[in-house]
């Protein structure tokens, strides 16, 4: 994906996640310099991976396939393993009306996923089978805000604003909107996307970027390269 293109979709991103009242935190509007500046004294955004992720899943289609993402928070793995202290993460996204995030699962992480405004979120699910692949036949049983629902493997959930879903690590989903792009809130346990998303094709987790002007704001995933 081109630079340019990810910084369009920042900007249009930020303004369509404003219209909602949603305000992001001061360090998503550093500049390139500022991040380098703050590296030592703001080593928490850099470690947690907090910030900017606009992915097109590496396949150069992100209208077709895509996800608007921001890491608001993020807690530490080695509270997961202690089972206390920062357990929990928060990221703020946007699926556009028919822009797919592709099939995937996690192995760690559990998440609410939450339609926090604009059209339908719909949500494509299988549960694993004994190897944690797709089980093609068995029941969907998720927690929609405390109400277990039912579904046919495959079965699509769709929420509307303010409906949210449990997925608990293992059950398979990929999502698009419906209608109008969607507002979506992710509350979840602590995120690794490094290392905790298996997809059912092989497909990225992250984009190609080819450098034709300068950022507006760093990706995540340029922090290693542009700050180290
Ligand atoms: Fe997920």
């Amino acid at each position: 994906m081109k630079r340019s293109t990810v910084n369009a979709i920042i900007s249009e991103g930020d303004a369509f996640i404003r219209s909602f009242g949603y305000v992001m935190p001061p360090f998503a509007y550093w500049t390139p310099e500022d991040m380098k500046a703050r590296r030592g004294t703001s080593a928490g955004v850099f470690n947690s991976r907090l910030g900017w992720d606009i992915t097109d899943y590496g396949q150069g289609k992100f209208d077709e396939l895509g996800l608007f993402l921001f890491t608001v928070r993020n807690g530490r793995f080695e509270d997961m393993k202690k089972g206390a202290g920062m357990l929990y993460a928060e990221k703020i996204m946007i699926t556009r009306k028919d822009q797919l995030s592709p099939m995937h699962r996690h192995v760690i992480k559990a998440e609410d996923i939450i339609n926090r405004g604009g059209g339908k979120l719909v949500l494509e699910l299988f549960m694993p089978d004994a190897e944690g692949g797709i089980d093609p036949k068995a029941e969907v049983s998720v927690p929609v805000d405390g109400t277990i629902r039912k579904l046919p493997a495959g079965g699509l959930l769709k929420l509307d604003p303010g409906e949210s879903v449990t997925l608990l690590p293992g059950v398979w989903h990929a999502f698009w909107a419906e209608g109008k792009d969607v507002l979506i809130g992710e509350v979840s346990t602590v995120n690794d996307d490094l290392t905790d998303n298996i997809f059912r094709d092989p497909i990225g987790r992250f984009s190609d970027i080819e450098e034709d002007e300068a950022p507006l704001h760093l990706l995540v995933s340029d922090y290693e390269r542009w700050v180290g």
